[in-house]
């Protein structure tokens, strides 16, 4: 046998393996789960192909994520890094992103949202003890029209000043992370502390995957946003600090230029809601342009 001939029969024998595979699922009764599956079997088998995978790497392949899971429990979710490392997480924000022209931009979620945050009061402190500089964060809540979005539901969280998030402390601390409504006006206020940059648990083997290929596990400063408002489509986003070190590579390519907000330093003294601060302080301006559509 020559060695095209041979080549032809072994291409031959890995598409019979593919299209046996794929036929497996045509009586899938979800016509969308049939279509998802065959192209994730498709795209995998192309994968293997492309790379010509060996059976150690096969193996290797396994083992990650093996201890993908096994890092993985009720605090930490390693798989959700894990596409957020590969991009999967931002390709998939952009692939659902509203085609609403002036809207906000959203980005990641990310490992750190809680449901059971605290409700604070207009112009309340979500701080709950992180350590880090005062500061301010008030904007309004509109629709792409222009309407101010009254009631809306804004939820907020942020890593302190050392770049941990609550939940990576022991105990069952609640600090940086609270949520409030928008007034009348659509406006919203609240105090926080100026966000930090931090790395991503590097600890596991999404870490260990960073270190092979070289890559900063750091995000660049930032504060979540998650804002609800009947109608409208739920915007998950963050700001993020203009000048931080760290903003054109950030571990899991969340950020986008509309998003990059001023965090205006101010020495003590009397701040915009009336309180008087013995402290430096900051101040950041965030409007939010939200779209019609479902709540999710
Ligand atoms: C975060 O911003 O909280 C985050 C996002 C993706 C991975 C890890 C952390
Ligand atoms: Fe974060």
């Amino acid at each position: 046998m020559s060695i095209s001939t041979e080549t032809d029969e072994s291409a031959r024998k890995e598409q019979a393996v593919t299209d046996k595979v794929l036929a497996s699922f045509d009586s899938t009764a979800s016509p969308r789960l049939r279509e998802v599956v065959q192209s994730l079997v498709r795209h995998l088998h192309a994968f293997a192909r492309d790379v010509r995978l060996t059976q150690a790497e096969w193996e290797a392949g396994i083992e990650f994520l093996t201890r993908t899971g096994h890092i993985t429990n009720h605090r930490r979710q390693e798989f959700i890094l894990l596409s957020d490392v590969l991009g999967l997480s931002m390709l998939t924000v952009a692939i659902n992103a509203p085609a609403t022209a002036g809207a906000t931009e959203s980005t990641v979620y990310g490992p750190f949202f809680v449901d059971a945050a605290p409700e604070i009061p207009f112009g309340g402190d979500i701080a709950g003890g992180a350590s880090g500089t005062p500061c301010l964060v008030q904007g309004t809540v509109r629709s792409t029209d222009g309407t101010p979005v009254r009631g809306a539901r804004i939820d907020v969280w942020e890593a302190d000043d050392d770049g941990f998030y609550d939940v990576q402390y022991d105990g069952d601390r609640i600090a940086g992370r609270g949520w409030l409504r928008s007034d009348d006006e659509g406006r919203y206020r609240f105090w926080s502390v100026v966000p930090a940059s931090y790395p991503i648990p590097a600890d596991g083997p999404v870490g260990d995957l960073l270190t092979a290929a070289g890559r900063s596990p750091m995000r660049p400063a930032h504060l979540h946003f998650k804002v609800a408002a009947a109608g409208y489509r739920t915007l998950i986003t963050h700001i993020f600090v203009a000048g931080d070190e760290h903003l054109d590579h950030d571990a899991v390519f969340g950020v986008k230029d509309s998003l990059v907000v001023d965090v205006v330093r101010e020495d003590p003294g009397n701040a915009p809601d009336g309180t008087t601060r013995n402290e430096p302080w900051a101040q950041i301006r965030f409007d939010i342009v939200l779209t019609t559509g479902h709540e999710e």
